[in-house]
């Protein structure tokens, strides 16, 4: 996929990672940007919409879909939250999976019929966590290993629909999420750069940071990989999700 020209929406829009993929898509010559956020964007160029977008508020996911209109090719789910837990409060982990994988999936449903019309692209932004989690947010690690699951099932379940899924498996970026953690970290558009690189370049598991690159081909060359593309032979290429 070419991103000059197309139109993009991008939640968690406002900060970290999602802001710097907003920049670039633009670096990148995008149509447009649509802009989720739960409180405004500080970008100002005529091709970046902002659209209100709390990713737990099916209210607010149905009047974004509104607003976006007919068109739209790209679809990064990028919103996230990653809380320090020890899995003792099953609230947390409620929290964790209504953002992370529960937001992602409703954003993704929402936005799938106009996905299909464009033969699109769904960005997943995951984590190196949902491989293997780091204990201190082991909450936020199951809900990226959630996320993963339904990025491999959505992407053999949409293979015959033109609709192409992919999954960003992000090592430590230099956001307000790992604030304190003191390791090596990626710059938000570093990693901006390589998902919008991965997605160019049709790879279906992307590693856009340094961290992430040095398993990438461990990952593409390992058993759950090989699993996954079994797997995926099992869908009938009829299959038809979300075709209502
Ligand atoms: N930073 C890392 O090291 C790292 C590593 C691996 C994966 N990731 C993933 O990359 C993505 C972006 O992370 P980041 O580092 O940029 O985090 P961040 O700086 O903490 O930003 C998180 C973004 O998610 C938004 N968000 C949180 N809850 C939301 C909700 N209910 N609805 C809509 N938006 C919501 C936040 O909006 P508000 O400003 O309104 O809170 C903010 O825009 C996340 O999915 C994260 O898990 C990050």
């Amino acid at each position: 996929m070419n991103i000059t020209g197309k139109t993009v929406l991008i939640t968690g829009a406002n900060r970290g990672i999602g802001h710097a993929l907003v920049l670039e898509a633009l670096r990148r010559e995008v149509t447009r940007v649509y802009a989720g956020t739960r409180g405004g964007i500080d970008v100002s160029d005529d091709r970046v919409v902002p659209v209100v977008l709390d990713v737990t508020d099916d209210a607010q996911i149905e009047q974004a879909v509104r607003r976006v209109g007919g068109s739209l090719d790209v679809v990064i789910n990028n919103s996230g939250i990653a809380p320090y837990d020890d899995l003792s409060n099953p609230d947390v982990i409620k929290q964790a999976l209504a953002v992370n994988f529960f937001g992602m999936y409703k954003v993704s449903r929402a936005f799938l019929p106009m996905l299909k019309r464009a033969r699109g692209a769904l960005v997943n932004n995951l984590s190196l966590m949902a491989l293997a989690p780091l204990p201190l947010t082991p909450s936020y690690a199951i809900s990226k290993a959630a996320a993963l699951s339904m990025t491999q099932s959505l992407r053999a379940l949409l293979a015959g629909q033109n609709v192409s899924v992919h999954g960003v498996f992000l090592g430590p970026v230099d956001t307000d999420m790992t604030r304190g953690f003191e390791i090596p970290k990626a710059s938000p558009e570093c990693v901006a750069q390589g998902i919008f690189d991965g997605l160019e370049n049709d790879e279906e598991d992307i590693f856009p940071d340094a961290m992430s690159r040095s398993i990438a081909d461990a990952w593409r060359n390992g058993v759950a990989k090989q699993f996954e593309r079994q797997y995926a032979g099992f869908v009938p290429a009829s299959a038809a999700v979300w075709s209502a």
